[in-house]
């Protein structure tokens, strides 16, 4: 899908202060190590280019949700220290955001070199996408480049509101993200088989609904199917349910049938009292005795559902099969992790915890894309418009 906006490829760069939006907003440990630097390491290629072609980059990012404070625990600290280290140069770190620190380090930065601002969300006015607070920030540039996919479904002053006041552009990881996504959903090889999961059918509506113009199959898993599975007259016992949208998961299954789209759910659930009690057992799908409830897929399931994915030249994965957070109700989430890995298809999975699930066993480099935006992949799913990628200027 070609991204209908202006890249950093072209604008002149050299010579220039350029503001970077990045999504910095990475895990890190009681002692702010940071466990997953996937983040860090996709705003890299950006940033290279950007120094390589003489640009003066200021970065700037969230981290976690302070609210608008100053809150040292979600300082961008570590952050700098880790691309310094990735970067082979000091990155110094602003101690504000728009205050007189960022503004002596963002008159001060060269050509080639690199600052960055305090977490964003320590002001107020971020995510209230205030114009004043927007004009400040761009205030200390002359070109906005936008690349924190996982934030651009957010209309936030440094997201969309700053590029009302500079030049702005897309930088590469929002470009390659929209290119997997939007190729997989607008122009897919045949079959296009979709995997959900997770566990509410609120979360997955806009997506499921979306979907089901676009793809040949769609494996419905994970906590949300216990409410399809109660829709279609099954047993659930005291599994996940999602009373309200009952009917709302009928209608779904109707619009498959009249679009001809073949909407798979399990079979058969591994199920248990309690997730901590042990005890678990394989039972079949829609008959769950009261008393239990469904924690995973069951093996008959992974054999169905993987059954597809070997036949599918696209798939796209978002959320897991199962409690995967817990060993015992993992095994159906790393069943489709594997078959995908296995298949030949082009291989996407949204962000969150389907990407974490693929990240913690290690199969990462067998899929064609996994993108860094867990909200955002899945609004860009939904066919809602992301504010960050709109605000930018057109080609
Ligand atoms: C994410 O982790 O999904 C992004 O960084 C967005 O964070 P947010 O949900 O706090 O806006």
């Amino acid at each position: 899908m070609a991204l209908n906006k202006k890249t950093i490829e072209d604008i002149q760069v050299s010579g220039k202060k350029v503001l970077v939006r990045c999504d910095f907003n990475v895990p890190l440990d009681e002692n702010k190590n940071i466990t997953d630097e996937t983040r860090i390491n996709a705003a890299l290629p950006t940033i290279k280019y950007l120094l390589d072609n003489g640009a003066a980059v200021i970065l700037c990012s969230h981290l976690g949700r302070p609210k608008g404070e100053f809150n040292m625990k979600y300082s961008l600290a570590p952050v700098a220290k880790r691309l310094s280290e990735k970067l082979g140069f000091e990155v110094k770190l602003a101690k504000d955001v728009v205050g007189p620190d960022a503004k002596k380090l963002a008159a001060e930065v060269k050509p080639g070199e690199a600052v960055l601002l305090e977490n964003v969300r320590f002001m107020p006015e971020e995510e209230k996408n205030d114009p004043a607070f927007a004009k400040e920030l761009a205030s200390m540039a002359e070109i906005y480049v936008s690349d924190a996919f996982g934030t651009v479904h957010r209309a936030h002053a440094s997201t969309a509101g700053v590029a009302a006041y500079l030049p702005a552009v897309a930088g590469f990881l929002i470009g390659k993200e929209l290119n997997f996504l939007g190729n997989a959903v607008e122009n897919p090889q045949r079959p296009f088989v979709a995997i959900l999961g997770g566990a509410k059918v609120k979360d997955k509506i806009g997506v499921i609904n979306n979907l089901l113009d676009k793809v040949d199959t769609l494996l419905i898993g994970g906590g949300m199917s216990y409410t399809f599975s109660k829709a279609r007259g099954g047993a659930i016992g005291d599994s996940m349910l999602d009373e309200e949208r009952l009917g709302l998961a009928l209608e779904l299954i109707k619009k498959a049938e009249d679009k001809g789209v073949k909407m798979l759910f399990p079979v058969d659930n591994v199920i248990a009292r309690s997730s901590d009690m042990g005890g678990k057992t394989v039972c079949e799908a829609g008959k769950i005795p009261d008393g239990y409830e469904g924690f995973d897929i069951g093996p008959k399931t992974i054999e169905l559902f993987s059954e597809e994915i070997k036949k599918a030249k696209t798939i796209v994965w978002n959320g897991p099969m199962g409690l995967f957070e817990k060993p015992d109700f993992a095994v159906g989430t790393k069943a489709i992790a594997e078959a995908m890995a296995n298949s030949e298809a082009v291989t996407i999975i949204g962000g969150g915890d389907s990407a974490a699930a693929v990240t913690q066993m290690g199969l990462a480099s067998k899929m064609s894309h996994i993108s860094t935006g867990g909200g955002a992949s899945l609004e860009f799913l939904e066919g809602k418009t992301l504010p960050g990628v709109a605000a930018l200027n057109d080609k």
